[in-house]
């Protein structure tokens, strides 16, 4: 199976499988518990049918969207994913120069393996920086100002995380940050040698935005359980959200909203927008799912805020129902963590293009010529 094989997420989930040694693959892969959550993030899509409209004149169409006052070329993007450097050695680079190509958001994770700084210098797209509250609040304060000074447009504050999701696959195989040779392991990275090289030999690894606070991730080995538990600040809490935004400062968005409840509050502390979002199911497995969520968050906030769907998305058909209900825009991170995995930035691009294709074709058929065309008219439940 080779790139130009994958014309899906699904495919590319294969051959991601066939690359990476096995704690990795899991680590994205897994989500908490019996993942049902995450199961459900995809699946809740399939309890809607799209009702097209036609003869509508649609040789061009327009797939802009506006979210946090930044216009995307189209109305998708690329969630911040932590690690990026141990699925490919491209990492980040890869993922931000795929959403400068297609004119959309690229997020970085706190846990990122570039710098904020050279992300800033390098790549000229709206640009989220995704932040974790740690118990060091140096850290915290440093991490603001490298936003700032690296001219970010945005900081999502992840607020579903307060303590780590159970993660039985990580439990199983081990997973850490960096990974570390196990006996078993050691078995996995001698079957895949050119990730192993790439890993060994190329750039080491590192979370630059910490590594100068911190030693955990960097250059002490832990599970995401044990930096989740140990490093982050479990007292966090709405007054502290908003002491984040006012030090920012600019467009502020809350990753990780479930309820209509928590987004009347987003909007009341300032915050621009929310990621109506369960972590991909990473977190707390039997909560609902992010698009079963949507219409009561949207019909409550989605005057005053942008609404973003995140999670579960793995088609194009997908994007269009979430615009239908009223979201922004729409981002996820497995739909193109697999093919960083598996191809690098050829395959991000790969997925990427074949999701905007997906949407851009879907737009047509359903006879809608912008964004705003999509509405809860075009939807029938089941
Ligand atoms: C994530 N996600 C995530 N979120 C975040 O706020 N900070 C992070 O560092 C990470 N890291 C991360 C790593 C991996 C491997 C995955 C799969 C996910 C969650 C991510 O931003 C997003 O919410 C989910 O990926 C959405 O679900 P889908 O699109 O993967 O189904
Ligand atoms: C995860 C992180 C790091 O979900 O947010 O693994």
């Amino acid at each position: 199976m080779r790139l130009t094989d994958c014309h899906n997420v699904e495919d590319f989930r294969r051959l991601a499988q066939k690359r990476l040694p096995y704690p990795v693959f899991h680590y994205i892969d897994g989500a908490a518990d019996d993942e049902a959550t995450k199961r459900r993030n995809t699946d809740a899509f399939a309890d809607c049918d799209l009702v097209p409209n036609v003869l509508a004149g649609v040789e061009s169409i327009d797939m802009r969207t506006t979210v946090m006052g930044r216009e995307l070329a189209m109305p998708l993007f690329l969630s911040p994913t932590a690690l990026q450097r141990l699925f490919h050695w491209q990492g980040e680079r890869a993922v931000a120069r795929v959403a400068e190509r297609f004119g959309t958001f690229f997020g970085i994770s706190s846990l990122g393996t570039v710098s904020v700084e050279e992300i800033g210098r390098t790549i000229n797209t709206p640009k989220m920086f995704q932040l974790y509250i740690h118990k060091d609040k140096g850290l915290n304060r440093a991490l603001i100002d490298m936003c700032k000074a690296a001219k970010f447009d945005a900081i999502a504050l992840t607020v579903d995380t307060i303590v780590s999701g159970n993660r039985e696959r990580c439990l199983r195989t081990g997973f850490t940050s960096p990974p570390k040779l196990t006996p078993r392991s050691a078995v996995s990275f001698a079957a895949h040698p050119k990730w192993t090289l790439d890993y060994l030999f190329r750039e080491p690894f590192n979370l630059p935005n910490l590594s100068g606070h911190v030693a955990e991730g960097t250059n002490v080995a832990l599970s995401i359980a044990d930096y989740f538990n140990k490093m982050l600040d479990q007292s966090m809490d709405w007054k502290m959200a908003e002491q984040i935004r006012a030090d920012w400062g600019g467009e502020f968005c809350l990753k990780g909203i479930m309820s209509v409840a928590d987004a009347r509050r987003a909007v009341d502390i300032g915050a621009t927008a929310i990621m109506v979002s369960n972590h991909g199911g990473r977190q707390l497995d039997g909560s609902r799912a992010p698009f079963d969520q949507l219409a009561e968050i949207v019909d409550a906030v989605g005057d005053k805020i942008d609404v973003i769907l995140d999670g579960g998305v793995r088609r194009g058909s997908h994007v269009l129902k979430a615009l239908s209900v009223g979201a922004k825009a729409v981002s996820g991170g497995r739909l193109y963590l697999y093919a960083l995995a598996a191809a690098g930035e050829p395959g991000v691009d790969r997925i990427v293009g074949k999701l905007r294709d997906e949407i851009e074709r879907g737009m047509k058929l359903m006879g809608a010529r912008k964004v705003s065309d999509l509405t809860r008219e075009n939807l029938r439940w089941r």
